[in-house]
């Protein structure tokens, strides 16, 4: 296994979705995928019930002879049985020494999310280059994905889901501090209770008493 990242609850406590992210190698691919099923198990024995468990995979590793997408999709079969609720498909990307040819560009990596999705049932999400609010809408109503991720974008233009909220004319709420910019009627935002800040919150309130 290249490289194994858990974006979670565990270090945002604000944030109740673990991310994982596997990286398969080529070599040893039934251990990986051991190593992925028991993972994944583990945690889904951990967590509370109604976390959502997004697991991250590299779809293709664009290598000749690498983990590819028929393997993605038979990794990601197993994975709902086992608690996964969405995959999130990135690619490739590790293996710089393997000349891997990444043919970046918009929506490149939407048709792992589309195939895995229809080969599996299960929910899937898209990344890479979605920039635009077209964009992610189409990806979405053609069903090509259930859940579209933006990474860079977001530090180009941090209130895009904001802004993007109020062309569509859904209600969203804005941090109290910036209100008075905000469209008018607009709620302020209450931070979010997670099972960790609740149980941090309880430890504050004994250790004061
Ligand atoms: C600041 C930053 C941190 C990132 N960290 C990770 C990471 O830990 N694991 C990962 O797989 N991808 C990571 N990425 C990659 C993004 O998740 C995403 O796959 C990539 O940026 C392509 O999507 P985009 O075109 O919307 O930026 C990171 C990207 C950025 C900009």
């Amino acid at each position: 296994m290249r490289a194994v990242n858990a974006h979670s609850g565990l270090s945002e406590p604000e944030l109740p979705t673990l991310l994982l992210e596997f990286h398969g190698a080529p070599a040893a691919v039934d251990e990986e995928v051991e190593c992925v099923r028991e993972v994944v198990s583990a945690i889904r024995g951990v967590i509370p019930k109604g976390m959502p468990l997004f697991i991250r995979i590299s779809a293709t590793d664009w290598i000749e002879g690498g983990w590819d997408i028929e393997q993605s999709i038979a990794l990601a079969g197993q994975l709902g049985p086992l608690g996964v609720d969405l995959v999130d498909c990135s690619s490739g990307g590790i293996s710089p020494a393997a000349n891997a040819k990444i043919p970046v560009a918009p929506n490149y990596q939407v048709p792992f999310a589309e195939e895995i999705r229809g080969e599996t049932g299960i929910l899937t999400g898209a990344i890479g280059m979605i920039t635009s609010m077209n964009q992610a809408d189409t990806i979405l109503r053609e069903g090509r994905a259930d859940v579209i991720l933006m990474a860079r974008e977001f530090l180009r233009e941090p209130y895009w889901p904001l802004h993007a909220a109020h062309v569509e004319g859904f209600q969203a709420s804005w941090p109290a501090q910036y209100l008075r910019a905000a469209p008018q009627g607009t709620p302020a935002r209450e931070p979010m209770e997670s099972p960790e800040s609740a149980r941090r919150a309880s430890v504050r309130t004994s250790a004061a008493e």
